[in-house]
């Protein structure tokens, strides 16, 4: 099919409906060239974006989306299809490790995507090879397999983990514990371990085989360790459940446990890896060192990328034909996780992020002192820090927003700061007077305050 004749029934040529009765208004007064077309279209879509978005978007409703499109990215800043420049601490939630056009992913991108994009696991993948043999130099794992997503990481490693009690003749060990407050993903298996009622609500029986014990409590995870039981899985710092970490000393018990009862021992890093805590994986924070682990955000740098890594021992049942994926660890994909290696594990690197990340910290710190009616706790590592709020978070979210700075709300009534691991003093700086603008417009004013009884004391 040529190209006029793809969009022979739209005029635009660029996707846009311009037919549409109540986009009329926007149509250009005559037909201006292909070229022209494209740019107007851009603009009609920027125009167009409030009103598809509150009444004709295609998109399933299936998202509570801010009233804003972005255009394209430096480092940490963003700029929307209206022009409007946003500092970033949300990071696309973790996953912009390197910010937005970092040249070194630019140029991966651009080669790679210039030479091959898939070819299937059918054969050998040399980019695949590659980034799989550095993560293996880097940490505890003998294996990698390479995923689309953090929650297919997760399906992996749990599939990992079951194989395992199967293959040693203990098929009956097929239970995982999981933790109050976990996210794991959106898969019919990854909501039954992250048990989120509100994420499990509608969607048939919750899948077989997750026992959640409260974060932070060894006697329950004790008592919930049954002959079923095969592995733990745990966060080394919650994201989605507030930027909760789990105390050093809390892991080592796990690992202790774990080791006693022949239990493998899971560590979600989907959120904490690839350095976000000022470590390359959170797990050397503590020193407990996990059996498997999944990764994915912040490895792409904002490319679909994800992996579970596992020891020889708990991968043994992974054998050829147990486990597939059409496009994971297809060359672009790693190619581009390279790239992001290339640069995190460049000397000091992550020095960098774990001095930047204090930095913040104390900043923040200095912050919830002058605004203690908005800010009760800092909580957090490296640039993964959370603001625990003692205001609604959407409201602080959006209060952020109006000052041009990007949070990401999670639970525990926390607001998220998952910044591009590159960002300086100059973005720190920049960050910390715009939160400190927005607890000045959002804090109680002290008749309210006042009347709620001494609420927010
Ligand atoms: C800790 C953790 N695990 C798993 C996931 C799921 O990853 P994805 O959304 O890529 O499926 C997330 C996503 O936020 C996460 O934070």
């Amino acid at each position: 099919m040529d190209s006029d004749a793809a969009t022979s029934s739209n005029p635009s040529g660029c996707g846009i409906e311009l037919g549409r009765p109540d986009l009329a208004e926007y149509q250009p007064a005559e037909m201006p060239s292909r070229r022209d077309r494209c740019r107007s279209d851009l603009e009609l879509s920027t125009r167009a974006f409030t009103w598809s978005a509150l009444v004709t978007s295609s998109l399933l409703p299936a998202y509570a989306r801010a009233d804003l499109a972005f255009e394209r990215g430096e480092g940490a800043w963003l700029t929307t299809t209206a022009g409007e420049t946003f500092l970033d601490f949300g990071g696309g939630i973790a996953v912009a490790s390197l910010g937005y056009s970092h040249p070194h992913l630019v140029a991966a991108l651009t080669e790679q995507g210039g030479k091959l994009w898939h070819t299937s696991n059918l054969f050998q993948i040399p980019q695949a090879e590659r980034l799989a043999r550095r993560l293996t130099d880097v940490t505890f794992a003998d294996y990698v397999f390479f995923t689309n997503s953090g929650a297919e990481a997760l399906e992996g490693a749990i599939k990992t983990a079951r194989k395992y009690h199967y293959v040693s003749g203990r098929p009956e060990r097929f239970r995982i514990l999981t933790f109050e407050g976990a996210f794991h993903g959106r898969t019919t298996t990854t909501i039954a371990a992250g048990g989120n009622p509100k994420y499990l609500e509608g969607f048939g029986p919750k899948a077989e085989g997750f026992d959640q014990v409260p974060f932070g409590d060894l006697e329950a995870v004790k008592r919930a360790v049954g002959p079923a039981t095969g592995a733990i899985l745990i966060e080394p710092i919650q994201g989605e459940g507030g930027i909760r970490v789990a105390a050093p000393e809390y892991l080592r018990a796990l690992r202790a446990l774990c080791d006693r009862e022949g239990l493998l021992l899971v560590f979600d890093e989907v959120q904490t890896g690839v350095g976000r805590t000022g470590k390359l994986f959170a797990y050397e924070l503590s020193g407990v060192v996990p059996d498997i682990m999944a990764i994915a955000k912040g490895i792409g740098g904002g490319f679909p990328l994800g992996a579970f890594l596992t020891t020889r021992e708990a991968g043994k049942g992974m054998t050829a034909g147990s486990h597939g994926t059409t496009f994971g660890g297809n060359p672009l994909a790693t190619a581009i996780g390279n790239a992001v290696l290339d640069v995190v594990l460049a000397p000091g690197f992550l020095d960098h992020v774990a001095l930047i990340g204090t930095r913040l910290k104390q900043g923040l710190a200095a912050l919830a002192d002058r605004h203690a009616s908005v800010i009760a706790e800092v909580r957090g590592e490296g640039l993964m820090l959370g603001l625990a709020l003692r205001v609604p978070v959407n409201d602080f979210a959006a209060a952020a927003r109006a000052e041009k700075l990007l949070v990401i709300p999670a639970g525990d009534n926390v607001a998220r700061l998952l910044p591009p691991l590159v960002i300086g003093e100059a973005e720190v700086t920049e960050a910390l007077a715009r939160l400190d603008a927005a607890c000045r417009s959002i804090a109680p004013q002290p008749a309210i305050a006042a009347s709620v009884g001494g609420a927010l004391s």
